[in-house]
Order: structure tokens, then C-alpha cells, then sequence
């Protein structure tokens, strides 16, 4: 009866007439409350004091005062894209990751491009290693690639990374960068030396992101589909060709265009030029790993390529642009711990380390629900994590416990041969690598790889650096480092290092 009685056309509530019917695009308050006037706060007359109840200005001015996130801890300028990963080789023979099943197939990605050492405003073309990391969404959740466009690093413990960091951040009192600080480290880990090589080498300032490669560095483990390993390294060789910037030419774009490489990746993309990368791996057996000379899990040296070819697996490009900077790119979290059935972690203890440093950094970043936020979160997800701040998906009417007997998710058994059982025995201590082989492939870099003008401005880049340092004491232990790879290099510097002083 009641049903009956509101479809009479008379009982209908009236409707306001006095809004007008046209009005779209109406301004709100962030309760959704449409708003009249913006271009006044709400005052006792003309002159005086403000009102407490006026919303909209508390409200602006409160949301404004917390739109700043912490900026990442490195690597804090950047620029994003995303795309598509095709599979175009077959390496099921290695590894039974969805991602590489069948040739032809596609898988959408997040890309995310950087430089290391500055702050989320600081000029693109510095003297820096630059990141490079790939998020694959597959259907066997994310896959990041956090890597950087070096294949090698400056350390081999984990235990360095936050002093690596601090030295070429700013110095602790003067807030400016701080040359010796940054000498300082670097000399007293020579293991630093190969990066160091490859940094201040002719290609040393990339030419923006689009011109550069991109290495994971460390050692992962494939699984196949028997439940059979190797140990693989990934690469990723641009398209467009390697480019690099003279440092003039570099400081002269740090002062007239400092976004230079964020805005050359966008409008490139906007442009229809779409950025493409070759995706290769490199594979060492168990056996080839026991016999190799060098510890195969270093990541300061690479995997020559005469003895462990590259294979190829598949290309990616990047056509599209980012939507909203701050929700498609800053927000963004890759993490080393991303792996994906049939992609596992090495002893490579750097990527271990980083395994528990991404997420870690995240959830005060961004907050413990960070894998929620649209572009983090993979295809699916069930688990049973529940609550917390800003939680959106906290999973429906699901069990919050596991075991139970109530449907919640359960385990994959078709995944568990791609977790391989493994052995390992060993003394608990800790080992200094420090003194490990530290020169021989920065040797290899200086001796054959550069040519004689490669050398030379390898030189002047170097001298450049080492001229800033004030403590003589530092600057002889850097030079001391660099004899041990080639005693006439070392003699090339100090000898620039002298004309330079005069
Ligand atoms: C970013 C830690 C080594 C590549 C970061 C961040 C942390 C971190 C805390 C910020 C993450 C965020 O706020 O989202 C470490 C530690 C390392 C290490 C502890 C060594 C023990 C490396 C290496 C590479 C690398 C060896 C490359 C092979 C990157 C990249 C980013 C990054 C590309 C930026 C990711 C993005 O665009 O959001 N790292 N890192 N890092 N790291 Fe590392």
C-alpha cells in the first residue's frame, strides 16, 4: 500500500526549482558539498577577523598542508611511463614464469625511470647512476625489475648501503655535497672502484632515459616447469641507441632545463615515438657456478658476455603517459622482493638485503596498505592481511585466519616445484669482502674496453671530482686505488691533478 501510494505523481516530494538544472562541473567540498563562493574566506565585515566555520578555507588549508609524502630516500626524481612486455624468444627451457610461456605473449607494465643521489628536485643531467625498474603485472602477481642503467654496483654488503647513501648525500652541517665525504667512502671500500670506472667514463651522464640500458645486476634463480634451476642475469638494451651528454653540455641543460629527461620520455610518448628495449638474460648453470672463479652472486662485476652469451627473450615498449604524476608515478613501489613463481632470489646477498629495504621503505612512504593503490596493485590478491590505514580492499566477507574450514584462499600445489629445496651450511660470522679481487675488471673497462679518447676523458671527468677534494690524505688514497688497476693511469691523473692546481 505504502508502494503503491509514492508512485502517485501528487505524493511526490517536491523539487527544488530554485537550483538551476544546467549547472555540471560544480565545485565541491571534499564531503561533496556543492560550493557558492571561492574567492573569499568567510569574515565579520569587511576588515574583520575569520570565522572558525568556514570549511572550505580549514579545509584547503589543511589539505595543502599535508600533500607532501616523504620523497623516496633515493632516487627521488623521476619520471614514469607504461606499456607492454612481448614475449618474441622461448626460454621455458629455463624458466616457467606465466610471464615467459608462450612466445606472442603480452603483459602489461609500469616503468619507472631516475637518477640516485638527488632530491625529488634536482636537475636531470647529473653525473649519477640512473634506475630503471619495470613493473610486469602478471597474472601470478607483480614482477619488478628495480634495476639501474649500470650492470654493476658500488658495494657487495648490504651493510654499506645507508653509508653509501649519506656520502653523496649533503653534508650533515653545511648542507651542500661534500666531495671528501663522498672520496672518503669510496676509497675505503675500493670495491666501488669498477662503478666508479663506469661513472666518471665518457657515459657517465645519461642523455636522458631514453637512450640507456637497463641491468637487474644481480644474480636471480630460474626455475623450469621440472623443478630445474640456473642462475640468470636480466638486461634490457634500448632501441633508440645509447646516448650520453658532454659534461659541459650536461651542466649547461642543469641550469636552462633541469626536467629535461622526464620531459624529453613524456613528449616523446605523446609525440607517437614510442621508446623501445630489447629484453636479454644470461644464464649460468649450478655447475658452471661452482667452477667460475669469481663469486658469481658479486654484484661489482658483470658476467662476460664471451663466456655466458646473451639470450634473447622478448621487447617492451612504453606508450602512454601518465594520467597524474603524483597517483601513477610517485606512488609507484617497486621492490626486489616482487619475484613471481619461477623467478627466485640467488645468495646474491645485495638483492637479499634489498628484499626486506623496498617494502620497508614503502610502508612509511606511503603506508602499510601501499600494494592497494591502483598502480601498485597486482591482478589479484587474497590473503589473509586485513585492516590498517586506508584500507580499500580489505578482502569481503573472507576468513581472516588461516587454516580454516570456512573457503578461505588456499596454497598453490602446481607452484611448489618451482620452489626447489637448496642446501646451504656455513659458519655464522661476519665476512668482510672488502679485500676480495676489487681492480681486475675495472682493469679490463680501463685497458680494453676504453679507447685512447675514452681514456682521456675518462682522465679529465675523474681529476674533475678529485680536484674538489680538500684532504690530501683522502685524495692519496683514491689515487692509491686507482694504481692498483693501471699504475700509468694513476700517473695521467695526478699529473692532470697537479696542472690543475697551478
Ligand atoms: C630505490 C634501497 C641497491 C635500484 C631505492 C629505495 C630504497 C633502496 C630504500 C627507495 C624505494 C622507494 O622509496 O620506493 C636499496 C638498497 C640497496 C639498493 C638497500 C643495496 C643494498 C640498488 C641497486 C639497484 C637499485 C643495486 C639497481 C640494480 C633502485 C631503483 C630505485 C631504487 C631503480 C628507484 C625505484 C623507483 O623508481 O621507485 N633503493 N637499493 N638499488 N633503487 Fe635501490
Amino acid at each position: 500500500r505504502l508502494t503503491k501510494r509514492s508512485k502517485s505523481e501528487k505524493d511526490q516530494p517536491k523539487r527544488c526549482t530554485f537550483r538551476a538544472q544546467t549547472e555540471t562541473n560544480v565545485l565541491t567540498t571534499a564531503s561533496g558539498a556543492p560550493i557558492s563562493d571561492k574567492n573569499a574566506s568567510l569574515s565579520i565585515g569587511s576588515r574583520g577577523p575569520l570565522l572558525l566555520q568556514d570549511v572550505q578555507l580549514i579545509e584547503d588549508l589543511a589539505h595543502l598542508g599535508r600533500e607532501r609524502i616523504p620523497e623516496r630516500v633515493v632516487h627521488a626524481k623521476g619520471g614514469g611511463a607504461f606499456g607492454y612486455f612481448e614475449v618474441t624468444d622461448d626460454i621455458t627451457r629455463y624458466c616457467a614464469a606465466r610471464l615467459f610461456e608462450s612466445v606472442g605473449k603480452r603483459t602489461n607494465i609500469a616503468v619507472r625511470f631516475s637518477t640516485t643521489g638527488g632530491e625529488a628536485g634536482s636537475a636531470d643531467s647529473v653525473r649519477d647512476p640512473r634506475g630503471f625498474a619495470v613493473k610486469f603485472y602478471t597474472e601470478d602477481g607483480n614482477f619488478d625489475l628495480v634495476a639501474n642503467n649500470t650492470p654493476i654496483f658500488f658495494i657487495r654488503d648490504p651493510i654499506f648501503f645507508p653509508s653509501l647513501v649519506h656520502c653523496a648525500k649533503r653534508n650533515p652541517i653545511t648542507h651542500l655535497p661534500d666531495s671528501n665525504a663522498f672520496w672518503d667512502f669510496m676509497s675505503l671500500r675500493p670495491e666501488s672502484t669498477h662503478q666508479i670506472f663506469i661513472l666518471f667514463g665518457e657515459r657517465g651522464i645519461s642523455d636522458g632515459f631514453r637512450f640507456m640500458n637497463g641491468y637487474g645486476g644481480h644474480t636471480f634463480k630460474l626455475v623450469n616447469d621440472k623443478g630445474e634451476s640456473v642462475y640468470c642475469k636480466f638486461h634490457l638494451h634500448t632501441e633508440q641507441g645509447i646516448k650520453w651528454l658532454e659534461p659541459d653540455e650536461a651542466t649547461c641543460i642543469a641550469g636552462k632545463a633541469p626536467d629535461y629527461a622526464i620531459e624529453d620520455l613524456y613528449e616523446a610518448i605523446q609525440d607517437g615515438n614510442y621508446p623501445k628495449w630489447t629484453m636479454y638474460i644470461q644464464v649460468m648453470t649450478f655447475e658452471q657456478a661452482e667452477k667460475y672463479p669469481e663469486n658469481p652472486f658479486d654484484l661489482t662485476k658483470v658476467w662476460p658476455q664471451k663466456i655466458f652469451p646473451l639470450i634473447k627473450v622478448g621487447y617492451f615498449i612504453l606508450n602512454k603517459n601518465p594520467k597524474n604524476y603524483f597517483t601513477d608515478v610517485e606512488q609507484l613501489a617497486f621492490s626486489p622482493a616482487h619475484l613471481i613463481p619461477g623467478i627466485l632470489p640467488s645468495p646474491d646477498r645485495m638483492l637479499i638485503g634489498r628484499m626486506f629495504s623496498y617494502g620497508d621503505t614503502q610502508r612509511y612512504r606511503l603506508g602499510k596498505n601501499y600494494l592497494q593503490l591502483p598502480v601498485n596493485c597486482p591482478l589479484q590478491v587474497k590473503n589473509y592481511h586485513r585492516d590498517g590505514v586506508m584500507v580499500h580492499n580489505n578482502q569481503g566477507t573472507g576468513p581472516n585466519y588461516y587454516p580454516n574450514s570456512v573457503d578461505g584462499p588456499e596454497i598453490s600445489k602446481s607452484i611448489k616445484k618451482l620452489h626447489p629445496p637448496f642446501n646451504v651450511a656455513g659458519d655464522v660470522n661476519r665476512f668482510d669482502s672488502g679485500s676480495e679481487d676489487n681492480f681486475s675488471q675495472a682493469r679490463i673497462l680501463y685497458q680494453r674496453v676504453f679507447n685512447e679518447e675514452q681514456k682521456e676523458k675518462f682522465i679529465v671527468n675523474i681529476a674533475g671530482s678529485l680536484h674538489t677534494v680538500t684532504s690530501p690524505l683522502i685524495q692519496r688514497r683514491a689515487l692509491d686505488n686507482i694504481a692498483k688497476v693501471d699504475s700509468s693511469l694513476e700517473k695521467r691523473i695526478s699529473d692532470y691533478l697537479i696542472k690543475k692546481k697551478k
